[in-house]
């Protein structure tokens, strides 16, 4: 939403630029005043109109602006972009709108056989862009072995020699009763969701501060700011 309080600032100012004008000039107004007054109002109306553009554009898109824009001038395209949890939900479907950016994407989640139907439906997806069957990677990896992640790395290295974006998806929320629910299950969560993420960016961000480029996504929850009794997230 940073694009449009950038338009709606934008707004307000020539806004405020106008009245300001039309508060100052009065009854004699000059051919001159009258040429800057058209200005004026020829940019108010042009701004107006860009606001109702990207208004548009933010009902109708997908994303926010700016990934609509990055989209628009393809500054995705080639990227690798390394996606746990993408066997299913999110992770899935970001796969998917990856591959149609044309993206080049690494799988992974600890079912092999779902992380290979997505990349099937990748390369349908992506019958616009580029890419091809050696642009996907299938990695099975279980964010829980801690001790795997070194290994899992080196060989996303070996295949792409680069991660350019890591996308922390592979997440799991507890629907029940905290005051019933195991301690078990609490460290489950809390080995996932926190430990995993932590782990795999440890070993993915020395390679991006080397390389001067990179970005990291972790996937929250609204879960994870309100705290609920019987969600834990
Ligand atoms: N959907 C929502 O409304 C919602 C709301 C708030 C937050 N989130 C968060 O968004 C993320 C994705 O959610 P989703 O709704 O798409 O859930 P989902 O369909 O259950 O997907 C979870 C993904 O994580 C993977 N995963 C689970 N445990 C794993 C492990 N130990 N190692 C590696 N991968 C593992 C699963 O694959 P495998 O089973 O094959 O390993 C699956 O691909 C999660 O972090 C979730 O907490 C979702
Ligand atoms: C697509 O083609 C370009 C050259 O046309 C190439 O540089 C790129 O690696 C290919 N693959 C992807 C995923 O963009
Ligand atoms: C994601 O989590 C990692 C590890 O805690 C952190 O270094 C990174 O800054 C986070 N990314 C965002 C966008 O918050």
């Amino acid at each position: 939403m940073d694009s449009f309080r950038c338009v709606t600032d934008l707004l307000s100012v020539l806004v405020t630029l106008v009245t300001s004008k039309l508060i100052r000039v009065g009854p004699t107004l000059s051919i001159q005043k009258h040429f800057m007054m058209d200005i004026i109002y020829t940019l108010a109306v042009i701004a107006i109109l860009y606001f109702i553009v990207c208004l548009l554009l933010i009902l109708l898109g997908d994303c926010d602006l700016l990934l609509q824009i990055a989209e628009r001038f393809a500054v995705l395209k080639g990227k690798v972009v390394w996606i746990t949890g993408a066997s299913s939900g999110i992770g899935e479907y970001l796969a998917y709108d990856l591959a149609k950016a044309g993206c080049r994407l690494v799988l992974s989640a600890r079912r092999k056989e779902e992380l290979e139907r997505v990349k099937k439906q990748c390369l349908l997806h992506a019958s616009t862009s580029n890419i091809t069957e050696g642009d996907i990677m299938v990695l099975p990896l279980d964010c829980l072995k801690l001790d795997t992640h070194q290994e899992a790395f080196d060989k996303v290295l070996e295949h792409f020699k680069q991660v350019d974006i890591l996308v922390n998806n592979a997440g799991r929320s507890q629907r029940a009763e905290w005051i019933s629910t195991s301690l078990e299950v609490d460290r489950e969560m809390l080995e996932l969701n926190v430990m995993g993420v932590l782990s795999l960016t440890k070993k993915v961000l020395p390679h991006m501060v080397k390389r001067k480029e990179g970005h990291i996504v972790n996937m929250s929850s609204v879960a994870g700011k309100f705290g609920k009794e019987t969600i834990l997230c």
